[in-house]
């Protein structure tokens, strides 16, 4: 009775063992185990049959049961772990990036046009001698107006559409207007002779359109030196037009009124259309601010400049609008 009993489940797990091992995926395999094992499975079947055995049967009966599964078992994990493991394989490959090469597509980036004029002007500048100066972008409301010789209440101060920081005093803070207070802090920390230039960027309450913008950078120059004159701000001038745009553009200084220099002009280029464009302002330092400075006009004479550097490179690059070079857009932005 024992033996044909265990026959019997011999051949089941035989069979279920074969199964098991042709199981192609974990799907199957449960399939298989849950009519193996499962209520109406043979091995229930067969536990059920012991009950009908004699007492001295069932013991032998039991082992042999307990045997028969500990097979079958075994045979069910090793191709769940197979399986698991070729299912694991399977998913890796299908998520694999090949990285073996990159793609002509991808492309490295560089610097943005603006970052690109601003190296290329400290290279003419320090070339010419220059050494580059820096200031903070917020500043002092002394350095940016007073120190410049633009008193509290002083009419130029409207010209400036200033913004101002919550810090400290009420207009005590602001965000710089111009880079002319590096001037301001050259002066107090290095004695002279001075030949600095200060790019950087500067802020104004101001609407954006073609050739303005709220937050855009200027070159400030500065050079503090005995028997300077005006005729070495024009020869500078020319000088770094020439290094700059690689050959001379018809350039003119126009008379115009700044605070901080006396006298005071206005530099213009010509566009290839014939129009004028205004690049910034220049002139020989007024002896107020080389006071504020520390510095003894008596015997020493200075010039200063302040371009817009946004302006430069929209005049090399022939860009028409300097929205452009804001908006971040990379079919704009990828040209230069
Ligand atoms: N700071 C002036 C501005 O932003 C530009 C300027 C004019 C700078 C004359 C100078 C200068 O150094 O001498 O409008």
């Amino acid at each position: 009775m024992t033996d044909s009993l265990l026959d019997d489940l011999q051949a089941s797990v035989s069979e279920a063992v074969a199964a098991v091992d042709g199981a192609s995926d974990l799907e199957a395999l449960d399939t298989i185990e849950r009519s193996a094992l499962g209520k109406k499975g043979f091995f229930t079947a067969a536990k059920k049959a012991v009950g009908g055995l004699e007492p001295d049967e069932r013991k032998a009966a039991g082992q042999g049961i307990n045997e028969a599964k500990a097979t079958l078992d075994q045979a069910i994990a090793a191709r769940k772990s197979a399986l698991q493991t070729s299912a694991r394989a399977a998913q890796y490959e299908s998520e694999r990036l090949d990285l073996t090469e990159v793609p002509a597509t991808a492309s490295v980036g560089h610097a943005h046009i603006v970052t690109q004029t601003w190296e290329e002007l400290e290279d003419v500048f320090v070339g010419m001698g220059f050494r580059v100066a820096e200031g903070p972008q917020v500043e002092t409301d002394w350095h940016n107006f007073d120190a410049m010789n633009i008193p509290k209440g002083h009419p130029a101060r409207d010209g400036f559409d200033t913004i101002y920081v919550n810090h400290g005093e009420p207009g005590s803070t602001l965000l710089r207007t111009h880079t002319s207070p590096v001037q301001m802090r050259t002066m107090l920390e290095q004695e002279p002779p001075i030949y600095v230039i200060a790019p950087g960027r500067v802020f104004r309450r101001d609407t954006a359109d073609a050739t303005h913008m709220p937050v855009f950078h200027q070159l400030e120059g500065l050079v503090i030196d005995r028997n300077i004159s005006l005729a070495d701000l024009a020869g500078t001038i020319d000088s770094f037009v020439e290094a700059y745009f690689g050959k001379t553009f018809p350039s003119r200084l126009r008379p115009n009124y700044f605070p901080f220099t006396e006298p005071s002009a206005e530099f213009d280029l010509q566009q290839p259309d014939g129009s004028w464009l205004e690049m910034g302002g220049c002139g020989m330092v007024h002896p107020n601010v080389l006071r504020a400075g520390g510095v003894d006009p008596e015997e020493w004479s200075a010039f200063a400049f302040g371009f817009g550097m946004d302006r430069l490179a929209l005049m090399k690059y022939g860009v028409d609008d300097l929205r452009d070079m804001f908006a971040n857009d990379q079919r704009f932005l990828a040209q230069f």
